[in-house]
């Protein structure tokens, strides 16, 4: 695997590679890697035949500082399992590579970045759409792979593609999970042994919930979470949706929904998290 930390030296590898026919499956991430990210690195490279994985920690996506400076650091033992998954090149640039002016652009997502965490982290999917949109233009991916536990995220990367018709393919990954439900996230690591022992509440609560879909309305199947979560003191919820799965608006009754899934945010000490389910 080779690691460049600079633009240029990498636009000039991946045209040398399309010029001889490759080609290019990108994984973006933020590191402190983990088995979900190697998952949706795997399937890149099984469908690809060069993998790029982007390591960086985008500042302008985080709305809240202290989330920034605590979000976790670990690039030696991501080398290493990047190795293990055959990735062959990896992109680690630093602030000032990417962003050596301050980036202005404002997209418009409508109504997909005003719910969930678009209302609860304000300018949150315009840093992650600059950033992926820049990455795009450097890496030039024919596939690139998202995972649905950010489903949101998935969503406004997809609208991102279609609004600036841009000639990559996003391929949806499902979210992988530790063997006791909790959804894989960098941030896990920071939670305390007593934390980490009651996260898993939120997938099962979520599973719960989902178990009812045919005896109560989306919003009763809201209200039920709610109370789950509510009954857990080390919860303290931002919010539980049930919505579809292309706008992710909230639904009022499950005529006409064609899917619809789950969503929580939540914040658990000082770590939040997020998860999502499928209804149907
Ligand atoms: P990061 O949180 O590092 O996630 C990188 C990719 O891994 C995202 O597509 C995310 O949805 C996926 N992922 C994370 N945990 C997962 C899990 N348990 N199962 C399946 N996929 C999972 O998301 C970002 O970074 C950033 O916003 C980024 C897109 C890189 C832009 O900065």
């Amino acid at each position: 695997m080779q690691t460049i930390k600079t633009i240029l030296p990498l636009k000039q590898k991946i045209a040398a590679l399309k010029q001889s026919g490759k080609s290019i499956g990108f994984v973006p991430t933020m590191g402190a890697l983990h088995q979900g990210h190697l998952e949706l690195m795997r399937q890149a490279k099984a469908e690809n035949d060069i993998l790029v994985v982007s390591i960086f920690v985008n500042p302008i996506q985080f709305n809240n500082p202290a989330d920034l400076e605590k979000y976790p650091r670990t690039l030696d033992q991501d080398k290493q399992l990047l190795q293990s998954v055959n990735c062959d090149l990896l992109f680690a640039p630093d602030v000032k590579e990417m962003y050596p002016t301050p980036d202005k652009t404002v997209y418009h997502f409508g109504k997909l970045a005003t719910v969930m965490e678009g209302a609860f982290r304000p300018g949150h999917f315009n840093g992650v759409a600059v950033v992926v949109k820049k990455l795009f233009e450097i890496v030039s991916p024919d596939k690139a792979y998202f995972g649905e536990k950010d489903f949101q995220q998935l969503a406004i990367i997809q609208l991102l593609v279609k609004q600036q018709k841009l000639s990559v393919t996003i391929i949806p990954c499902p979210t992988i999970r530790e063997a006791d439900g909790l959804a894989m996230s960098s941030r896990n690591m920071r939670l305390t042994p007593e934390e980490r022992a009651i996260a898993p509440e939120i997938h099962k609560i979520l599973q719960k919930t989902v178990s009812l879909r045919n005896v109560l309305s989306p919003n009763e199947m809201e209200q039920y979470a709610k109370k789950a979560f509510n009954k857990i003191q080390a919860f303290d919820l931002e919010y539980v949706s049930v919505a579809d799965d292309t706008e992710l608006q909230p639904i009022e009754h499950w005529n006409d929904v064609r899917g619809a899934r789950i969503f929580v945010a939540l914040q658990l000490g000082n770590v939040r998290l997020i998860d999502n389910v499928r209804i149907f």
